[in-house]
């Protein structure tokens, strides 16, 4: 891994690369001034050649041969009043536009507090790539991200925690671009485990031939179509004197056919994607043990393929999750939902103080929202407004969607006490009341993933694939509730 320092001055330093911030309409941010007087006329005239303003998302390359200490000195527009996530992302453009350069220096840091964290955050996700399939693989040639001028001690201090969610994050978007065929349940178990030895959590594995006794009949019924055994994981990180209690609940299908209620092949390309919830939840453990909290955090990810083998469950059988509550499986592509019954039922027995759950969960989601923004039910005002503010200050996108209770016919089954799928119309609001049916009165947000789960691009900090979207803003909510 990339590693960062403290340097000196900007007039005493040299590296393959300076990085500088630009605001609008051409101000020059903490580094640029000095480059600006540097280079007088040769920056003037190479900025009146193209029309590079300072506009946040933009960027440009300044070869300076011989000149500075740097070959080439890179402007990253900020915009006016740029906040943390805007650094973040100029950041990861600088990561992605450095990726062949051994020592990066930059002055980013300095434009605010937070702002050394932000920059190593962005600057690391943006050289994130997936390339283990790739023969032509090239790797990454960055040694050094070295923070110059004032406020580098502080930059490094920062960089210490954007390390840890940068390798969390990583570690999800390895976990979801991983092909399904190689990551079955046992597989994800496998990295749950090595979480737990690292990190010094307690673990719980339910198999199979426990789930009768434990009553998961929401993930056996999803599990009866596959050949891959299934698996419950519970995740426990138990500080001392903790100032609050938090669970996780993820979505773990490594891959959704869709069961007997077979998806078309289109809707099934991305679908090993569908793992996603589970994977930021067991990455986020992975960053609460480093980084050590004053909060109890239970996190319970239930894994199983949605195939329909012979053994599958079909549309119109009854199940019964954990719970009690009966279920009619009338899609059994509405899966995700039934293995949530379970987690959310044994978690909320837990008695947490508030439960979050993630799940790449509808189709419509995306519809409602697009690919970039998290759908965000909840039961609760202050539940909803704690995961609202951690997702702000960890720059996802979230928005607040309805708990509509007159929608609750649209899962009233004819002979169960709900069905798992109702009309097309709000389809992820039907969902969500489903998922109320779970929670009993534990304060409860769920977050609706399927769009941001997978960035549709490569642009500043993402890569095209899966995105890590959920460990920022769980990490920060338990963080927060420590606080
Ligand atoms: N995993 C899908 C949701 C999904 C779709 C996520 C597209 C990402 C992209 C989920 O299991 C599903 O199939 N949902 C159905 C529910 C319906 C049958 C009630 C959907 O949204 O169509
Ligand atoms: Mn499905
Ligand atoms: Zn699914």
């Amino acid at each position: 891994m990339i590693e960062v320092t403290a340097g000196g001055d900007l007039v005493s330093e040299s590296a393959d690369v300076l990085v500088v911030p630009v605001f609008e309409g051409r101000t020059w941010g903490p580094g640029a001034e000095w480059v600006a007087e540097e280079l007088g006329e040769y920056l003037t005239e190479y900025l009146d050649d193209g029309d590079f303003k300072g506009k946040a998302g933009s960027s440009l390359v300044v070869p300076t041969p011989d000149r500075l200490g740097f070959k080439r000195v890179l402007l990253i527009g900020l915009g006016t009043d740029p906040d943390l996530e805007r650094i973040r992302r100029g950041a990861g453009t600088a990561g992605k536009k450095t990726t062949r350069d051994k020592t990066v220096a930059t002055t980013l840091h300095q434009i605010m507090d937070g702002a050394g964290g932000a920059t190593t955050e962005g600057f690391m996700l943006g050289q994130y790539r997936f390339d283990r399939y790739r023969s032509d693989k090239k790797p990454l040639k960055t040694e050094e991200l070295r923070f110059v001028g004032d406020g580098a001690d502080t930059a490094i201090t920062e960089s210490e925690r954007a390390r840890v969610v940068v390798e969390a994050v990583s570690l999800t978007r390895d976990l979801i671009n991983e092909p399904a065929g190689a990551k079955p349940p046992s597989e994800l178990v496998a990295q749950a485990q090595r979480i737990a030895d690292e990190g010094g959590l307690e673990i719980t594995v339910y198999e199979p031939d426990q789930f009768d006794r434990e009553r998961f009949g929401g993930l056996a019924g999803v599990a009866a179509g596959s050949h891959a055994p299934a698996a419950m994981v519970v995740l426990r990180y138990e500080p001392k004197d903790p100032k609050g209690f938090i669970a996780l609940v993820g979505k773990g299908i490594v891959f959704d056919s869709g069961g007997l209620s077979l998806k078309p092949p289109a809707g099934m390309e991305a679908m090993k994607t569908d793992m996603s919830g589970a994977a930021a939840v067991l990455a986020t453990m992975q960053a609460v043990a480093a980084l050590a909290p004053p909060v109890r955090v239970l996190a319970v990810t239930p894994f199983t393929e949605n195939m329909p083998g012979g053994g599958a469950q079909r549309p119109g059988d009854v199940l019964t999750p954990r719970n009690g509550t009966t279920v009619e499986v009338l899609n059994t592509d509405a899966e995700g939902r039934l293995i949530l019954a379970d987690a959310l039922s044994l978690a909320a027995e837990e008695k947490p103080d508030l439960m979050v759950d993630a799940a790449t969960l509808t189709g419509g989601c995306l519809v409602a929202l697009g690919e970039k923004i998290a759908g965000l039910w909840g039961n609760d005002d202050e539940a909803i407004e704690k995961v609202k503010a951690a997702a702000a200050i960890a720059g996802e996108d979230v928005w607040h969607m309805p708990l509509h209770d007159e929608y609750e016919k649209n899962i009233e089954s004819e002979i169960a006490d709900i069905k798992n799928s109702g009309p097309r119309y709000a389809s992820s609001i039907n969902a969500a009341l489903f998922l109320k049916h779970f929670v009993g009165d534990i304060p409860w947000v769920h977050l609706d993933i399927a769009g941001p789960a997978r960035w549709p691009d490569s642009e500043h900090y993402h890569t095209k694939g899966g995105s890590g979207f959920g460990v920022r803003t769980l990490l920060t909510l338990i963080e927060q509730a420590g606080a």
